[in-house]
């Protein structure tokens, strides 16, 4: 079999070798609880500090603002249950848009079985919040504004300095959550300008091992556990550090933040070839782009007319070519995707979308041979 050509990064990335190695040296070599008060607790306790220090550092905030999770699900469930449960005697109205994860929409679906009245604001046609009548609906009640930094399936940036801005000038006692997982080691994210109140991460998109993230809580943060037991985390996340995947975090976070220009060069090198490729092959109408302009590079969503993204998937991955039809979790359920029908494209663009989401280890000769196998691969699986 070809070597396969991974178009999937969205949906995970491989561990960087490096990660591995630093992970089963830790597995080996560290393996005390943190919290206990021997020698071997006082080792892992010192990998956990370091790596919230590295993680810290990465964000620019401070390392008693940084708290590992089990992943962005996680983080997104702590922040949006955690904020809005902590916060309900001063208000019970909750916003976000509908182009976010299901990790976020399912907390906001969730809340309103607590008495929450959870608001979903629309987007444009760019997949962007539609600022004016977003900020329309907040009110003296809303207690928090979540939104998606950069989309998962589409890769669109949300304005969120002018975002954050109009937040606070309509309600200065909103907590701002950012859904920054698909943001994180990708584009340059500055917190201490970002003025968000929190923000989620995860390890697995930047090449590090799944099952691990963290949750970024500013300083004074009026917020509340969701995991209660033994009191780990400052008593904020209960439950046993993950010691071996927190410092493969920390290690995958390092090498990623000190390669995001080269990268982004890379996927925008790499989008730049896929798309001139389609446009002299297949011309204007015979494919669409649904990711906005001034996307995030790293996500390219298209579509081809008469064409179902299932099948060209199927076809593709014949040929050890992995791309999706959205994000992860609802690729299997076959279903429309929420964020292209929230944009309000046609069904005949839904239908036929796949994402194609590069990362720095992919090669231009992997995007070339992926046009190539579109261009013999679209022509022989239209219906009409
Ligand atoms: C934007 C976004 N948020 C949250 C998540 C959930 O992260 P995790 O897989 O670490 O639970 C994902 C994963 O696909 C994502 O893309």
């Amino acid at each position: 079999m070809a070597d396969i050509i991974y178009f999937d990064n969205s949906a995970t990335t491989k561990v960087y070798p490096e990660v591995m190695n630093e992970m089963n040296r830790i597995y080996s070599s560290v393996f005390g609880n943190p919290s206990s008060l021997h020698r071997l607790g006082n080792e892992a306790e010192k990998i956990l500090t370091e790596s919230r220090e590295i993680i810290a550092e990465t964000l620019r905030v401070s390392p008693n603002e940084i708290f590992f999770t089990s992943g962005g699900t996680e983080s997104n469930n702590w922040a949006i249950k955690g904020i809005a449960r902590a916060n309900k005697k001063r208000g019970k109205h909750i916003i976000t848009s509908a182009a976010e994860h299901p990790s976020v929409l399912e907390c906001f679906n969730y809340l309103i079985s607590e008495g929450f009245s959870a608001e979903i604001s629309g987007t444009d046609q760019s997949g962007l919040l539609d600022i004016e009548s977003f900020i329309e609906k907040i009110n003296d009640d809303t207690v928090l504004a979540s939104f998606i930094l950069v989309n998962n399936e589409t890769g669109a940036i949300q304005k969120a300095e002018e975002l954050i801005a109009a937040i606070r000038a309509k309600n200065k006692k909103t907590a701002i959550h950012i859904d920054a997982v698909q943001a994180y080691g990708k584009i340059p994210l500055n917190l201490k300008k970002l003025d968000a109140d929190i923000v989620s991460i995860s390890a697995h998109k930047i090449h590090g091992p799944k099952g691990c993230g963290a949750l970024y809580i500013k300083e004074n943060t009026r917020i509340i556990p969701i995991l209660h037991g033994g009191g780990q985390e400052n008593k904020y996340r209960s439950g046993t550090e993950n010691v071996p995947a927190i410092w493969g975090f920390a290690t995958a976070a390092k090498i990623i933040h000190e390669n995001i220009e080269i990268n982004r060069n890379k996927v925008k090198r790499l989008k730049s070839i896929v798309i001139s490729e389609l446009d002299k092959y297949f011309g204007s109408g015979g494919y669409f782009v649904n990711s906005p302009e001034d996307s995030y590079e790293g996500i390219l969503n298209i579509s081809f007319p008469n064409v179902k993204a299932q099948v060209l998937m199927q076809h593709l991955e014949a040929e050890s070519i992995i791309v999706s039809t959205g994000s992860a979790c609802s690729s299997r359920k076959n279903v429309q995707s929420h964020v292209l029908t929230a944009m309000n494209l046609p069904r005949e663009r839904t239908e036929g979308a796949i994402r194609i989401s590069f990362s720095g280890m992919n090669t231009e000769d992997e995007a070339l041979r992926f046009t190539e196998a579109l261009k013999s691969i679209v022509p022989k699986i239209r219906y009409r």
